[in-house]
This record gives C-alpha cells, structure tokens and sequence, in this order.
C-alpha cells in the first residue's frame, strides 16, 4: 500500500518543540524575531511573506517584513549591516527574485551567516560541502526531515534530483553524498538527455523544477519513493511537478502537494529562528 508522506505530523512535532523553547526565551526575556527584507517584492515574494508571518505569528516568534520601494542597493546593504547587528533580530531572509539590476551575490556577501536561517550565504554553503555545520537550505533540510519521520533510508540507494537550484537540486544533493547518508546521486536539468532514462532508475526521486504534472507514470520506478517540492498554481489549484494520480498506485511512498514539504520547511525555517536566539540569550 502506497503511504502518503505527510508534511503536516513532521511540522507538528518540530512546532510543538518550538513552542517550549520560545515560552522558555520570553521567561527570559528574550522574543525570538525574523525580518523579511525584500526590495520591490512581486505578489509571489509578498504572499511567501504573508505565509512566514502567519507561522511565526502561532509561534510567539515576532515577525517583521522590512520593504525597499526603490532598487537602491547602497541603501539596502546598509540596512542588512544594520538588521546583521541589531541584538532583537535573530533570523533575517533576504526575499528572492531581487530586482534586475540588484546583485543577489553583494547582498548576500554582507548578510551575517549566523542570521542567515534560509542557508543561502557563501559561508553556510561552503559549511555544507564541508559538513561542518552551519544553516543547510531549509527545504533541503525538510526533504530530510520528512524522509527521518517516515523511515525513508538513502542507504546505498540511488537517488535521482531533478532540479539543481542552489536553494534545492545542490544542496540535497551534497546532503545525500554525506557518509552518513550514503546515496547513489543523480542530478538532472534542463540539458539532461533522456531525462526519464534517470528518473526510471530512482529508487528515491526527488522533483525541484517547478512544472506542473511534469514527472509522470513514464518517469517512474514501481517501488520508489517520491519527494515532490514543486509548488505550481494552475486552474485546478496548488500541484507539484509531479503528476499524482498517475504515479500513486505505482510508488510505496510519495509527498502530497500541498501538504508535503511546504509546511515542514516553514516550520524548519522558524526552528533556526529560535536556535540563533536561545545561542544569543
Ligand atoms: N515546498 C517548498 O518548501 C519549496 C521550496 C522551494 C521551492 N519550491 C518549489 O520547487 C520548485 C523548484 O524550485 P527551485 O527554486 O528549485 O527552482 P529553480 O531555481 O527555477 O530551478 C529549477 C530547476 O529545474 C530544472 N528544470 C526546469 N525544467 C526542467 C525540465 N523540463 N527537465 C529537467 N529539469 C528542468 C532547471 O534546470 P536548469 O538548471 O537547466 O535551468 C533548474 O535546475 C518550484 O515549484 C518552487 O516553487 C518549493
């Protein structure tokens, strides 16, 4: 029987922790906060932000989107300086897409990595490869998460990705190389050929591409299990990249979309919020 590896027990189990733990802080004093920075933000970047302020909202965590109206890039890196040394903000996000004409790579440069709680700075990157610690991609980290909750072993099994995006493809990637994992990794693109001559040889699939229903019976492993991180809005509503009904009966485990890694990388995301802030307390 196919099992359907639900986001929402995992989240649950790490927000019930962190409840603990922000109750503890403000005992103390001390309000675990994450700032939103985001410089011209399109609809997407604003409901992302509406959605992490919900979530730090039920956790007592404070929450504050901090907006740039103009791509004034010597006024925004001198508020990342300032949000980097402020002693209440614990955790900060710099929102993606930037404008244009903003180099993500500067920004990024100056953003302190012990806030940085999305994983996204050279350091925490160059942590990762190394496996010495630091803040891995949250939605890397939730796939792992949710794989631990259920049971799901890499063990000397390969893994195809399909997907290299810096904040998902790679880092998983590296994540499932480490020795204490033990996979077998393939990583596919855009320039893959075949690409289901790859993803029919997966005994786990992960699907970071952000296509709707692109993955499906054909590009499959009767026995597998999936991972499916696209979130694509489409007529029908919110759907992954892969196609779910035709792959279901065919798979033993798969991530629904939605319900699947959204929540657990939120609550992922808030966890290192409150880690930074019990550190500085
Ligand atoms: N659930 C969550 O918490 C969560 C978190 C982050 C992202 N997401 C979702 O995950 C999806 C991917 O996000 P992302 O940020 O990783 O996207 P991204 O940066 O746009 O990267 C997409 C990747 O997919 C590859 N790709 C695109 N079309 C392909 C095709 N036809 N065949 C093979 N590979 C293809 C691209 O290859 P090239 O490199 O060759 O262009 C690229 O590496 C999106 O739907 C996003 O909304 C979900």
């Amino acid at each position: 029987m196919m099992l359907l590896l639900k986001g929402a027990p995992v989240s649950k189990t790490i927000r019930e922790s962190l409840k603990k733990d922000v109750e503890e802080l403000k005992s103390r004093g001390v309000v675990p906060k994450l700032v939103a920075f985001a410089i011209q933000p399109d609809e997407s970047s604003l409901e992302y932000m509406r959605g992490q302020e919900k979530s730090a909202e039920k956790l007592g965590i404070a929450y504050e989107r901090l907006i740039l109206k103009d791509a004034d890039l010597k006024e925004a890196k001198r508020i990342i300086l300032e949000l980097n040394e402020s002693r209440d903000v614990h955790g900060i996000i710099v929102m993606r897409p930037l404008p244009e004409n903003v180099p993500e790579q500067e920004l990024l440069a100056l953003l302190s990595p012990r806030k940085d709680v999305e994983g996204v700075t050279l350091q925490n990157l160059g942590y990762l490869f190394h496996e010495a610690g630091g803040f891995s991609p949250c939605t890397a980290e939730a796939i792992l998460r949710i794989a631990d909750h259920y049971g799901v072993s890499f063990e000397g099994k390969n893994v195809v990705i399909v997907g290299r995006s810096i904040t998902v493809g790679k880092p998983i990637a590296m994540m499932l190389l480490r020795k204490s994992r033990n996979a077998t990794v393939t990583v596919c693109h855009t320039r893959t050929r075949d690409l289901k001559a790859h993803t029919k040889m997966a005994d786990v699939l992960i699907v970071a591409v952000g296509r709707a229903n692109m993955v499906g019976r054909e590009h499959v492993k009767p026995g597998s299990v999936i991972f499916d991180v696209g979130i694509n809005l489409t007529d029908s509503g919110i759907t992954g990249d892969v196609n779910f009904d035709e792959v279901c009966e065919l798979v033993d485990a798969i991530t629904p979309v939605p319900g699947g890694i959204s929540p657990v990388t939120t609550a992922v995301l808030m966890s290192r919020v409150v880690e930074i802030a019990k550190n500085a307390g």
